[in-house]
């Protein structure tokens, strides 16, 4: 899932979703391809277009002194200058799902990019849901996106927050040595807490599920704040 991709062919009758996300360990766009092929067996045209950096984002970031920068840039919002976008991104769509991480409680630094630059042209009048992806704490990036998105113009009716289900301490432990490039599931003292970085097959197949639900209403016509994307993280087991 590069670049773009289109599914289905517009017509009159069909809904068109516009799908821009940013994913820097791939979580996001994990859980975005689960969605799309939810969407697949329903008459909704996809466009799903990456937020790219100008300056390519290596993940990890390789070190621990580096990791710990990062984190501090990031939670002063630091942005990371994107690539323009292509023109068919600034149509209206009948749904715009914007997707990305949470970096120190706050969206990424691409996405937060993005909204100095064509925030008003992008979501003045469109119906957004957010997606966001993280290890657990997003509330303030929710306030923060849904804020920025009406100041643009846009309707949030939903939100879809899906968190890494692995206990605390191990999960923050986990995420920073993932960060900084280590491999905390193979360390002897994480690797009996911590099973595996990210989200789990359960979370892929109820993103899936939410990628139907969400193509439904829209045919419909429906409401997307009728929808409940209250997610279920279901621990790692130690075994
Ligand atoms: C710089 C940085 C800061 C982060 N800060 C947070 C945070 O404040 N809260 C949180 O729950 N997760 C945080 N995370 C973890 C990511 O949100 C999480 O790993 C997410 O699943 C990554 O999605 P992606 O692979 O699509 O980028 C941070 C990750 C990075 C790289």
């Amino acid at each position: 899932m590069t670049g773009d991709l289109i599914m289905g062919s517009s017509t009159n009758s069909q809904k068109n979703i516009l799908i821009l996300y940013y994913s820097y360990s791939s979580q996001t766009k994990n859980l975005l391809q689960a969605m799309i092929n939810g969407m697949d067996s329903h008459p909704v045209s996809v466009v799903l277009q990456r937020i790219e950096p100008v300056v390519p984002q290596h993940f990890p970031f390789g070190s621990i002194p580096k990791t710990f920068w990062k984190m501090i840039l990031t939670f002063f919002r630091q942005r990371v200058p994107v690539k323009p976008l292509p023109e068919q991104c600034f149509q209206h769509y009948d749904l715009v799902i914007l997707a990305g991480p949470t970096w120190s409680y706050h969206p990424s630094g691409p996405v937060l990019a993005l909204f100095d630059r064509d925030g008003e042209r992008l979501f003045k009048d469109q119906q957004v849901v957010p997606l966001i992806s993280c290890r657990g704490y997003w509330r303030m990036h929710w306030w923060g996106l849904k804020a920025l998105l009406n100041k643009c113009g846009a309707t949030v009716p939903n939100l879809i927050v899906f968190s890494h289900p692995s206990k605390e301490p191990w999960r923050t432990v986990g995420v920073f040595l993932k960060l900084a490039g280590k491999v905390p599931e193979r360390m002897p003292w994480m690797k009996k807490h911590y099973r595996k970085y990210g989200h789990t097959r359960a979370q892929l197949t109820e993103a899936r599920n939410f990628g139907e639900q969400l193509a439904e209403v829209l045919i419909k016509d429906g409401d997307m704040s009728s929808i409940n994307f209250k997610t279920v993280p279901v621990l790692y087991s130690k075994s």
